[in-house]
Parts: C-alpha cells; sequence; structure tokens
C-alpha cells in the first residue's frame, strides 16, 4: 500500500526574551545599521537557561497538535530535527514522546544542522508512504545560543532560539494534496567552512559555532537554486507555480539572491529572519507556521520549502497545501 502524506497542522514556539541587535551592540564591536544590512536581522529570541531545546520542542508540537485535529495518541512517529539536543543521547525526541505522553511507536533525532527539517520531513514522509506510521510529528527545535562564541561578532549576531513542528497525516484516498516530493544533499567536503569545533569524540567539550561566512553564502545560493530547480523539474512545475517559497531563513540576502536566481518575485517567499535571526532546523517549521497561521498560505496553494546547512547538507520539497 502506497500512501500520500498530508500536513494536517503547524505549530510554533518562540522563547519569550528579545534580544535586538543594539542590546549586542553594547557589548561587541557591532552595529545595528551592519546586521540588518548584511543579514536583514534586526532582533532574535534567546531561551531561559532552564528552558531545553526538548521544552521549546514540545510547546511547539503541542501548538502544531491543536491546529491539526490529530490526538496525541495517534501520533505514532516523533521525528526532531536539531543540532543541540539536550543530551549527547538519548535522544531529545524521546524526552519529547515522554513529555507529550506518548508511550508508543518511535521517537528519534535526524542531524542534519540548518537542513534538518527537510531531511525528518523526508524520513517521516517516506515511512508514512509506506504504511509503516500513519501520523507523525516532524519538529526542528534548536537553542543554538548555547553553541555560540559569544565573543565573537561573525556568528553570534545571526542566530536564535525557537521550534516548530507539523503534524503529518497519511491521506485519504484521492486527496490530491500533500507532500509531491523531497530532495535531500550532502557534500562531507566542505565541513570545516561551518562547523562546531567540539563534540563527545574528539575534543570532550561542546565546543563553538565557527563558519566562513562569505564561502557558506556562495554555496547556499548555488546549492539551493540548483535543488529547488530540480524539484520543480521533477513534478513538472516551473518557478512561477510557486504560491510560496519558504526558505531557510539564514541572510535575507541569500533568500533575495535565491528567489531572483529563479525568477521568482520577492513577494512569494516567506520571511522571518528579520525577527527570528537563524533557527537552525527551526527555522523552516517556525516560517511555515506563521504564514499558514495568518492565512497567507491557502489550501491547494503549491508550497516549496529549501535549506542549506552544515555539512555540507542541504534539500528542497514540493507541497500542494
Ligand atoms: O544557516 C547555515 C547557512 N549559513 C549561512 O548561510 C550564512 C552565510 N553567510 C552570511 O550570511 C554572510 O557571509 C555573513 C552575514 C556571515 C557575513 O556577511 P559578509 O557580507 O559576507 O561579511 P564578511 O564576512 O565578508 O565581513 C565583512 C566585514 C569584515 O571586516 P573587514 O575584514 O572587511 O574589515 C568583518 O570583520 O564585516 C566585519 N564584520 C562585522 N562588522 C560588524 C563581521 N561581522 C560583523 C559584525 N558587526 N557583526
Amino acid at each position: 500500500m502506497f500512501y500520500r502524506t498530508i500536513l494536517s497542522g503547524c505549530g510554533a514556539y518562540l522563547p519569550e526574551r528579545i534580544v535586538t541587535n543594539k542590546e549586542l551592540s553594547k557589548t561587541l564591536e557591532t552595529s545595528d545599521e551592519w546586521i540588518q544590512q548584511r543579514t536583514g536581522i534586526c532582533e532574535r529570541r534567546i531561551a531561559d537557561n532552564n528552558e531545553l531545546t526538548s521544552n521549546l520542542a514540545v510547546n511547539a508540537a503541542r501548538n502544531a497538535l491543536e491546529n491539526s485535529g490529530v490526538s496525541v495518541s495517534e501520533i505514532d512517529l516523533i521525528v526532531l530535527a536539531t543540532a543541540t539536543p539536550d543530551k549527547t543521547f538519548p535522544a531529545t525526541a524521546t524526552k519529547v514522546q515522554a513529555d507529550l505522553g506518548i508511550f508508543h511507536g518511535a521517537a528519534f533525532d535526524i542531524q542534519a544542522v540548518c537542513t534538518g527539517f527537510i531531511y525528518a520531513l523526508n524520513v517521516a514522509d517516506n515511512f508514512i508512504k509506506l504504511g509503516q506510521a500513519r501520523n507523525a510529528l516532524v519538529i526542528g527545535a534548536e537553542t543554538f545560543s548555547r553553541i555560540l562564541d559569544w565573543k565573537d561578532r561573525r556568528t553570534c549576531v545571526l542566530f536564535g532560539d525557537g521550534a516548530g513542528a507539523v503534524v503529518l497525516s497519511a491521506a485519504e484516498k484521492g486527496d490530491k494534496r500533500g507532500i509531491l516530493s523531497t530532495h535531500i544533499r550532502s557534500d562531507g567536503r566542505h565541513q570545516d567552512l561551518l562547523h562546531v569545533d567540539g563534540g563527545p569524540s574528539s575534543t570532550m567539550t561542546v565546543g563553538y559555532l565557527r563558519m566562513e561566512g562569505r564561502e557558506v553564502f556562495k554555496h547556499a545560493v548555488t546549492n539551493m537554486s540548483a535543488i529547488l530547480l530540480e524539484a520543480l523539474a521533477e513534478n513538472k512545475l516551473e518557478a512561477n507555480d510557486i504560491d510560496w517559497l519558504v526558505p531557510h531563513q539564514a541572510n535575507k540576502r541569500i533568500l533575495d539572491s535565491t528567489a531572483k536566481k529563479i525568477g521568482l518575485p520577492a513577494e512569494k517567499v516567506v520571511l522571518t529572519v528579520d525577527r527570528h535571526a537563524n533557527t537552525s532546523a527551526a527555522s523552516i517549521p517556525l516560517a511555515l507556521s506563521e504564514a499558514a497561521g495568518d492565512g497567507r498560505i491557502k489550501q491547494n496553494d503549491l508550497v516549496v520549502l529549501e535549506a542549506m546547512g552544515g555539512g555540507f547538507t542541504w534539500g528542497a520539497a514540493v507541497i500542494r497545501w
């Protein structure tokens, strides 16, 4: 039996504390003007010390469940994309599963950094297509504030904390909506351009995020526009068929350049980087949740997701809403 996967609902959670560029400029040699001009970021959310990735994920998951009409007992798979797990093990997804009161099915983490949500969507979609799960929670949740070197102005101003989630369900027969295709890629030759300089097996420390921003920028535009065109072609679609592009939110200039490269008007790109900064695996479900919640994304719209992150990893998904 081969099922199609539909998105039954989206949810989001952002920590309360807002940190503006101006606040950062009090302790760093930076300015609101530099950050806005180079990235489009105005502010970001930062989690409290006692707020863990799993807490953010559970809040986003509850919100997605409320919006989906699917009950918690019907969830038989949780796939959590994160590069900032609560602990080295067990998977943060199992903590989320326990906190939601789910004691059946399976829960595991996926690590593809900023492309994590697309990877998680790909995996959960395949579970549902094959009939191995009926209703899945796919979550992107991050506390990047914990792995930032707050003295490095080249990286620490760029990221924020947050979580987003979607509920995926097996579609009723004949429903033409849902995930049309997902596409994931990686190329490990570039891992030093964006990485964390610690880890249990290498340094026995957590480490800090390090990035060659300008190099990553170039690869991001090239890889994201290429996979986007590939994803459209596979579905016999063109850029002007897209109603909403929901990209990973790293830098407004990357979003503008990618949209321009494929000939998509900027008004069709959902933008949250101004308020959330780069929340890694959480950025796409946060943006999706916002655009679906405020009525921009409507039933039957063609929604395309795309991301690029450390590894390098990159990917895209095409969805009929
Ligand atoms: O989510 C995964 C994917 N990540 C990304 O896609 C990020 C991709 N990269 C970028 O978004 C951009 O490359 C950055 C926003 C990281 C940097 O922008 P840029 O235009 O590439 O700047 P740059 O790194 O070339 O730096 C230009 C100047 C440098 O000064 P000098 O050497 O020209 O004197 C930096 O030291 O800006 C300086 N600079 C800053 N100045 C004020 C770097 N960071 C800051 C800062 N405030 N926060």
